[in-house]
């Protein structure tokens, strides 16, 4: 790893109230800059005061999306350390949705230590109030001036965090979810299990008319038959049908959350196996029809864990655990976050210390 060029801004932010915090809204006052081109690799790793990127008009990724993100999480523990939650598995999905993408692959083991100095230099952006943390965003574009189509010679990639509160304004509350029924997401062989922008931007339509209804987000649905369950605009999702807990399996469409898999590990430790299977919206509406879907919530690492009160699919509304929170969901938002911010022990090691 190549050693990282810090240049400090002479012109520190005020820092918000941390009981005004909504979701990606400020910016700290550095951000993380590595260049790549084809003749050079990786290189010139800097911490550079946050500010606006100059890019050419022609560069890639404006014509053709060549742009991958990841999203993670730091917390201050109450005895002041900085914690952030799994961050090799970011790492590793990034490379994943590299090689998607044609971007060339990062040394997995130096983006880490890239993000740790990055959090450690505005370390004193993460804030302590209960369901704040310092949301990071990783992301690579293409940046060689270009309009012929192919893989791009140089890209950056860029970590900037911004400090959150809750995700959805409905917090632990549960969520009004519409299941879309007229557009998709992702098709098998095509981009869905990578965290690309495009597969987002193609979502927004959807996720807009959903709003306009008053429904916080979309479900999706396969694109072949437009009956299977896939993932939610931001979450994964999980349902407990007549005390079986179920989600939809990673079949190549959908992302596979580092959220969802602590859940899966939390749960199954605990003597509640979650079955990864195909699951169709006719089940969840029969299961719901006959009193037997007893939960539903979403796992994300913008969103944690977002229960979902209600389904709209077509002409049908589907009320889950009477649109209260469920058990399940509680305690697995409770274990987590609790993980995260110290106040639980962290029997798995998921964390990794920032500073001390
Ligand atoms: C995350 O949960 O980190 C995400 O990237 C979802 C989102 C805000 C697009």
């Amino acid at each position: 790893m190549n050693e990282i060029r810090i240049e400090r801004s002479t012109a520190l932010k005020q820092k918000p109230d941390p009981s005004t915090l909504e979701f990606g809204k400020v910016y700290t006052d550095h951000m993380f800059l590595l260049d790549y081109s084809s003749e050079q690799g990786w290189h010139d790793p800097r911490i550079v005061p946050y500010g606006p990127l100059t890019l050419d008009p022609a560069a890639m990724v404006f014509h053709y999306g060549q742009a991958v993100f990841e999203g993670l999480k730091a917390f201050r523990t109450k005895d002041n350390r900085i914690l952030m939650f799994r961050p090799d598995k970011n790492a590793e999905r990034l490379n994943v949705s590299n090689e998607r993408l044609s971007i060339p692959q990062l040394d997995e083991s130096a983006v880490i230590e890239y993000i740790k100095a990055l959090v450690s230099v505005d370390r004193d952006w993460v804030p302590t109030l209960e369901g704040t943390s310092l949301y990071i965003r990783p992301f690579i574009f293409a940046t060689e001036p270009c309009l012929g189509v192919r893989a791009a010679k140089q890209y950056v990639f860029a970590v900037i965090m911004s400090p959150v509160g809750a995700y959805y304004k409905e917090g632990i509350h549960p969520v009004k979810i519409n299941v879309e029924s007229q557009y998709v997401r992702a098709v098998r062989g095509g981009t869905g299990f990578a965290k690309t922008a495009g597969n987002y931007a193609s979502g927004i339509k959807a996720q807009e008319e959903a709003k306009h209804d008053g429904y916080a987000q979309v479900l999706w649905l396969d694109g072949k038959e437009h009956k299977y369950i896939e993932e939610v605009g931001s979450m994964n999702i999980f349902f407990k049908i007549g005390g079986e807990i179920v989600t939809p399996a990673l079949n190549g469409s959908i992302l596979a959350g580092v959220t969802r898999n602590s859940v899966i590990r939390l749960l199954n430790d605990w003597g509640l196996p979650v079955t990864e299977k195909t699951i169709s919206i006719e089940e969840i509406h029969q299961a719901s029809a006959e009193g037997k879907l007893e939960e539903a919530f979403g796992t994300g690492t913008a969103a944690v864990i977002s229960p979902v009160g209600q389904l709209h699919w077509q002409e049908h509304t589907m009320t889950i655990n009477g649109g209260e929170t469920g058990e399940i969901a509680r305690k697995l938002y409770e274990t987590i976050t609790g993980i995260q911010n110290g106040t639980l022990p962290d029997s798995y090691g998921w964390n990794v210390v920032v500073a001390e």
